[in-house]
């Protein structure tokens, strides 16, 4: 394998190496950079460990450039760091050991090259690169990285048990990597996962939940979720999505994994989108089925009220996930709610009303609704998948008439509240609501045209129906 770099990555590395030769402090290019590199991915994370103190070298290197850009450091850690040219220059002393077993506390007793790249996560990311003058690009490679590399086998470079110990994230980053890159965990490193997996608990969700998030904007997330299945890690921290997964059987009639199902429109949403909550939402479309499962009596297994129920748990779990609570929470909760609806419509003979219906509920996230919906057929049967998305490009293209037509999208009733309570000297309150939706629904329904007048006396009547008067 080889490695090529810009001539700003060069300069780089020549002046990091010039004034290490200057200080007498051997150094060297180690873990992901060098892996990402290797493996012809970009990046623009340069780790550097030196034998010797990391945050005296950051700030020698910082001092040689024109704007000495500012090197934030972490005493207690040995590392220092600053960002130049697009580039984000990490510094570490080599260590000993990352963890004692007693205690939490870092332990930064200075060490070898060697000792340093064993306790690091993996022997992909445990390779080093000489920026040194006598050996300069050699690689020093004690676990054999570039070889797990070639085979694709994501392995840690000591037992796992004790890795894994020194940093429990160490399990989820193992099949973050394992997604990202389209590797094999070895069996070993497998199975220390399966036996550790209660540790996770001492991570915080934040730390397990970015991992998360980069196992979900991965090329095939589906991967990265089964292994943490398998692996239960899964089960320590997202009970829920656990829920899913199985079959079963009643009177000869069971019903899909709605676990594996689920990860099958992950993966169809990620081909067709990178956006994070997209995705999100594709996770969590079906995740009110389990609470909501029932075996009715000559009829079969239902999910009556799923999208609803799924709705409400939204919240719940990006709480427990420590996922934002903000309009990403809603937009998720909003595309579980409307999940079933455009797939409803390709069954029926659907009226105008109801498409209006569905574009004003959807609004401007009708476009990645549809994507969800139309990842959501997921039949073995491919005729069947093939009549299904036929069925849907017509209910996609009545959508687009009718838009044409009305404008629903985005639009507001022409009477609102504030209108309501000016007209009839009313306060905030109740009658207030129930006039203005139904004026909405009234226009939304095709009684009344969308317009002032109409709405007006409609209006009027509704209200002289609930006894108000002007
Ligand atoms: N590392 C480790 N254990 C961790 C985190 C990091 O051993 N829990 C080591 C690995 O050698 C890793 C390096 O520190 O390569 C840099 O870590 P980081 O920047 O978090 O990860 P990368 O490997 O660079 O990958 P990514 O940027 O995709 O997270």
């Amino acid at each position: 394998m080889d490695i090529s770099c810009t001539q700003d990555e060069l300069d780089l590395f020549k002046r990091i190496g010039a004034v290490a030769a200057k200080t007498s402090v051997e150094c060297y290019l180690v873990g992901g950079f060098v892996r990402d590199k290797l493996l012809n991915r970009p990046t623009k994370d340069v780790d550097i460990v030196c034998i010797g103190d990391g945050i005296s070298l950051a700030h020698a290197v910082s001092d040689t450039y024109p704007g000495k850009p500012h090197v934030s450091f972490f005493k207690n850690f040995g590392t220092a760091h600053f960002r130049y040219e697009g580039f984000d220059v990490e510094f570490v002393g080599a260590r000993k050991e990352s963890y004692r077993n007693d205690s939490r506390k870092p332990d930064v007793e200075p060490g070898t090259l060697e000792d340093d790249q064993k306790r690091r996560d993996f022997t992909i990311n445990a390779m080093a690169i000489s920026l040194n003058a006598t050996d300069y690009g050699k690689l020093v490679d004690p676990f054999n990285g570039i070889k797990d590399l070639e085979d694709k086998l994501i392995r840690t470079p000591l037992g796992p048990d004790i890795t894994f110990s020194d940093d429990p994230l160490r399990m989820m980053r193992g099949i973050r990597f394992a997604t990202q890159l389209g590797f094999n965990i070895y069996t070993e490193t497998y199975d220390a996962i399966k036996r550790n997996k209660e540790r996770i608990k001492i991570i915080s969700q934040e730390r397990t939940t970015d991992e998360l998030n980069k196992i979900m904007l991965a090329p095939k997330p589906s991967v990265g979720f089964d292994l943490l299945y398998r692996t239960e890690l899964l089960h320590e921290f997202f009970p829920a999505l656990v829920a899913l997964a199985g079959t079963e059987m009643i009177e000869g009639k069971g019903h899909k994994d709605n676990f594996y199902h689920t990860l099958q429109v992950v993966d169809n949403v990620a081909a067709r989108s990178n956006d994070l909550w997209l995705r999100w939402a594709a996770l969590l479309h079906d995740i009110g089925k389990p609470p909501t499962k029932r075996f009715e009596n000559g009829h079969g297994w239902t999910f009556h009220g799923h999208d609803a129920v799924g709705e409400r748990m939204v919240p719940k779990i990006f709480k427990q996930l420590k996922l934002p609570q903000n309009d990403r929470m809603k937009y998720v909760a909003k595309l579980v709610a409307l999940h079933l609806r455009p797939i409803s419509l390709s069954k029926e003979d659907i009226t105008d009303s109801a498409m209006r219906r569905l574009l004003f509920d959807a609004g401007e996230d009708l476009e990645d609704l549809m994507v969800l919906c139309e990842s959501d057929i997921t039949s073995k049967n491919k005729q069947k998948v093939r009549r299904y998305l036929e069925n849907f490009a017509l209910v996609k293209e009545r959508l687009k008439e009718v838009e044409e037509k009305d404008r629903i999208r985005n639009w507001q009733p022409p009477i609102d509240g504030e209108d309501i309570m000016r007209i009839f000297n009313l306060p905030p309150s109740r009658n207030v609501g129930i006039l203005k939706t139904a004026i909405r629904e009234a226009i939304l329904d095709g009684i009344i045209p969308n317009d002032y007048d109409a709405a007006y006396a409609f209006m009027l009547q509704k209200a002289a129906e609930l006894g108000i008067s002007q």
